[in-house]
């Protein structure tokens, strides 16, 4: 089979319970980063991956995705009219090529496997990348292009993988190495949410992934799992015995903007890297912290 990945599948219909009351009218994936949504960070750094197709597996109440991705004619002509170079190509940047994106629907929340499977005919027999946005990575070589480098080396099936803190194993899918060559490892097993006294290994399954089209097929039996979810991790595991699983060590910094402390350290980060922000934001924090210990 050949290892180029060209579709990548975003699943976004999950209900994002932890951002509520925001996530009522506004999904997950558009809150902001400085002045991106989280989704346009996942979309840019599959492009640097060489994702030609992406597959969204919305829900109801995610049309506000739909509309960021449309043309936008009104406002970028007030912006031409006003000669706002910088502004109208930041906008540009989520425009998407008519025919690039395709959109379905998870009927019900079961889980992220289920979302996974439900874009089952859109990716068809070859192997597909699966990027969840509310990770968002950062690193001189983008997470997913440094996978699909890799990839080419091991075929398979591969997840990325970092380090957690073994009391923190069980808020993820944790991995059993088998063996381990430093940025690709070999895996023998995969748990989804394990306690810290049953987790195979620390190192942590993120949400980037580059699978066999095997792990659509395994998803038909529609296994529940941990959680009363239908897991992705479950069908991956099952490629075990066949291709290959694989974790990759990526180069670079994670946020869990799925949670709020995720979210607000990555606010910090993002904004820190921007050049325009980063003298004033730099000294703002810093009078903050010293004002508040103080205060204490
Ligand atoms: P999460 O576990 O973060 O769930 O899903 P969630 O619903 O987004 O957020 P909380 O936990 O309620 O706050 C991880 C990813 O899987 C997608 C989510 O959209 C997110 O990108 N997902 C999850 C689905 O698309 N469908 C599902 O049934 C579950």
């Amino acid at each position: 089979m050949s290892r180029k990945v060209s579709k990548a599948v975003f699943p976004v219909a999950g209900m994002g319970t932890r951002f509520l009351p925001a996530t009522k009218s506004i999904p997950k994936e558009i809150m902001t980063l400085v002045d991106q949504p989280l989704i346009q960070y996942a979309i840019d750094e599959a492009r640097a991956a060489g994702i030609e197709e992406f597959i969204f597996v919305t829900s109801r109440g995610k049309s506000a995705l739909e509309d960021y991705f449309d043309g936008a004619p009104i406002l970028e002509a007030a912006l031409e009219k006003k000669g706002k170079t910088k502004l109208l190509e930041a906008l540009r940047k989520s425009d998407m090529d008519s025919g690039a994106i395709a959109y379905v629907r998870q009927r019900e929340a079961l889980g992220l496997g289920h979302a996974v499977w439900c874009a089952r005919r859109l990716i068809g027999d070859e192997p597909f990348a699966v990027l969840l946005p509310d990770d968002v990575i950062t690193g001189e070589v983008p997470c997913l292009q440094q996978m699909v480098e890799a990839y080419q080396e091991t075929g398979g099936s591969m997840v990325a993988a970092m380090e957690v803190p073994q009391e923190k194993t069980s808020s993820y899918g944790v991995l059993d190495i088998a063996e381990d060559h430093g940025s690709i490892v070999g895996v023998k097993g995969m748990v989804e949410k394990p306690a810290a006294e049953d987790a195979p290994s620390n190192l942590a399954v993120i949400g980037r992934y580059i699978l066999s089209p095997n792990v659509l097929e395994n998803l038909n039996a529609k296994k529940v799992g941990a959680g009363g979810e239908i897991q992705l991790t479950d069908a991956i595991d099952q490629e075990i015995g066949g291709d290959g699983v694989y974790g990759y060590r990526f180069r670079g910094q994670r946020f869990d903007c799925g949670s709020k402390d995720g979210y607000l350290q990555a606010t910090v980060a993002f904004g820190l890297q921007r050049e325009e922000l980063r003298e004033e934001f730099t000294e703002f924090l810093r009078d903050y912290v010293q004002m508040r210990d103080a205060a204490e």
